[in-house]
Parts: C-alpha cells; sequence; structure tokens
C-alpha cells in the first residue's frame, strides 16, 4: 500500500515527526503560503498552525485532501463548513494543552497584579535605588472577584488555579442577558478569556462594556486576541480607567500596536499559552495519530464536528 502525503505548515516537533509520522506517511513541508498552495494539490492530509488559514480558496485545490490536524485547539483558521463540504475531516489538540495554557493565565496575572514588568523594566535599566514603602504597589490576590468568559476546558482550569489563590470565581456564559453581563462586569476585578474566537465573540469587550469595570480591574486574555476590541483597551489602559491587562494574544498578530506596547500596566506574551516542552510534544503527537487515523479510515476522539 503506498504511504499517504502529509504536509505541514512548519516541522512541528522534530522527534514525534521522525518517529511517529516519517514511518507512515511520505512528509512534505511547505514553508511558505505560495509553497502551501503547490503543495496542497498533492496532499492526503494536512498539519496546520493557528494562523495559517485553512480556507476555500486552499481547499479548491485540495483535490486529494481528506484530513487536516490543526495543531492548536482554537479553530478560527479552519473554515470547518467547507471542509465538511468536501468530505474534508478536521482534527484539533484539546485537552493536552489546557493546564500549559491555564498555567500562563496565572503568569499574567500575578505578573499583572505585581507590576512585574514596570519592575523588571526599572532593574535592567540600572535606575533602581534601593527598596522604598511606596515603589510599585500592587494587588493582593486573596479574595479578589474573577470574572471567567467560557467555561471549556482551560476556563475550568484556569478557575481551579484562581481558587487555588483564593479568588471568587464568577462565570459569564451565552446565556445571560446584556443587563446580567453588565452586572457581573461591574464586579469583575479579575476579567479573563476563554472562549474561542467566534463572530458572536469578536469584539466581546467593547469599550462600552470596558465602562462597566471596576477601576482595579485586571483584564486577561489567553484565547485570541479579536475578542477584545484592542483599541477601546489601549484608552482604557491609558487612562487608568483600569488596572492592567495581561495579554498572551493580539487582535493583528504577530503586529502590537506601538500604544499598546508603550503602556507601563500591561504585560505582553508572544502567544506562549501552550508553550510548555510537555504540552508542544503532546500536541505533536496528538494531532499526527489523528490525521493517520482519519486517513486509515478510524474517528479519533479529537475530531471536529462541524
Ligand atoms: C493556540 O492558540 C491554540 O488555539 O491552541
Amino acid at each position: 500500500m503506498t504511504k499517504p502525503t502529509i504536509l505541514l505548515t512548519y516541522p512541528i516537533h522534530a522527534e514525534v515527526i521522525r518517529k511517529e509520522l516519517a514511518p507512515r506517511a511520505r512528509v512534505r513541508i511547505a514553508r511558505s503560503p505560495a509553497a502551501l498552495r503547490r503543495e496542497i494539490a498533492h496532499a492526503d492530509g494536512l498539519i496546520t498552525r493557528v494562523f495559517d488559514p485553512v480556507d476555500e480558496a486552499l481547499l479548491s485545490r485540495a483535490s486529494r485532501l481528506k484530513a487536516v490536524g490543526n495543531f492548536a485547539v482554537g479553530l478560527d483558521n479552519i473554515d470547518l463548513t467547507a471542509c465538511a463540504r468536501r468530505g474534508i475531516r478536521v482534527v484539533n489538540t484539546p485537552d493536552v494543552l489546557t493546564r500549559a495554557t491555564a498555567e500562563l493565565t496565572l503568569t499574567l496575572l500575578l505578573a499583572a497584579a505585581r507590576r512585574v514588568p514596570e519592575g523588571e523594566a526599572l532593574c535592567r535599566s540600572g535606575r533602581f535605588k534601593g527598596w522604598q514603602p511606596d515603589l510599585l504597589l500592587g494587588q493582593q490576590l486573596q479574595g479578589r472577584r474573577a470574572v471567567l468568559v467560557g467555561k471549556g476546558r482551560i476556563g475550568t482550569e484556569t478557575a481551579r488555579l484562581f481558587q487555588a489563590l483564593g479568588l471568587t470565581i464568577t462565570w459569564i456564559t451565552r446565556k445571560d442577558s446584556e443587563n446580567t453581563i453588565r452586572a457581573k462586569l461591574a464586579r469583575a476585578q479579575i476579567l479573563s478569556f476563554h472562549c474561542p474566537l467566534t463572530p458572536d465573540t469578536r469584539h466581546w469587550l467593547n469599550h462600552s462594556r470596558l465602562q462597566c469595570l471596576p477601576a482595579d480591574a485586571i483584564v486577561l486574555n489567553t484565547t485570541r486576541g479579536a475578542v477584545i476590541d484592542e483599541k477601546a483597551l489601549i484608552s482604557a489602559l491609558k487612562s487608568h480607567r483600569i488596572f492592567a491587562a495581561g495579554l498572551d494574544v493580539f487582535e493583528r498578530e504577530p503586529r502590537i500596536p506601538a500604544a499598546l506596547r508603550r503602556l507601563p500596566n500591561v504585560v505582553l506574551l508572544p502567544h506562549l499559552g501552550s508553550a510548555t516542552a510537555e504540552a508542544r510534544e503532546a500536541m505533536a503527537r496528538l494531532v499526527i495519530r489523528g490525521v493517520l487515523a482519519i486517513l486509515g479510515g478510524k474517528r479519533p476522539w479529537n475530531e471536529v464536528n462541524p
């Protein structure tokens, strides 16, 4: 039997590719969008990263394609309906990155509450002149109220970590009316996003909802940048309408607006949610096994239903 051809937009994990994929498939790497457009015609399976668009334009060239594996849990880069229409099945990488992403959310919270970027910058600049009673006062977290948007795996795990710090948890769900949302926001000393990016969640946190938050609020985002109206957030941070933000994702990634980069009261990370050695290795295994399973006529547990 001839081996299937699996095209990757990036060599996601050299060792896992060598051990799990190379013995079972012809492995091709498309390192540019042009190479992807060229190579897709020969691919039985495709493995993509978070911002590789799998849309009509690409799929119309993919005459052999049977399986797409997204090396991510988020699926906003994939047109699932177009895939389903063409009988192309899709897997992603849930579960194995849950803990890593929740831990990164906690990292952002602690860093934002205790003004870690400002303290670090002071030390690195050589301007630290010694201990002072009022130097860079932050927030003690115990007993504060956290409001989470998105009660999936990552939201639930993040809530567990927040509870260990002594935070109280409130969820905002799809069923909440605008009045309920606003009432919850008014009490949100920490507001953390864990929902997928969909047409309903795009700019969920807009200027008007930002106005509901208390002045000591910290906004955290480890899902997709576009769930927050970035311009509105920048102006709320600039005017100290809220205390701080911790952002791992941006609206037009990898572009981070200069106005955001200049602000002292924001922690900025380059989309590191699942970036632990453990999570990335497990993601590579899961996505490769999922694509191979589909090509072998099986139904992997991480297959996505459109
Ligand atoms: C990363 O952003 C992911 O969706 O896994």
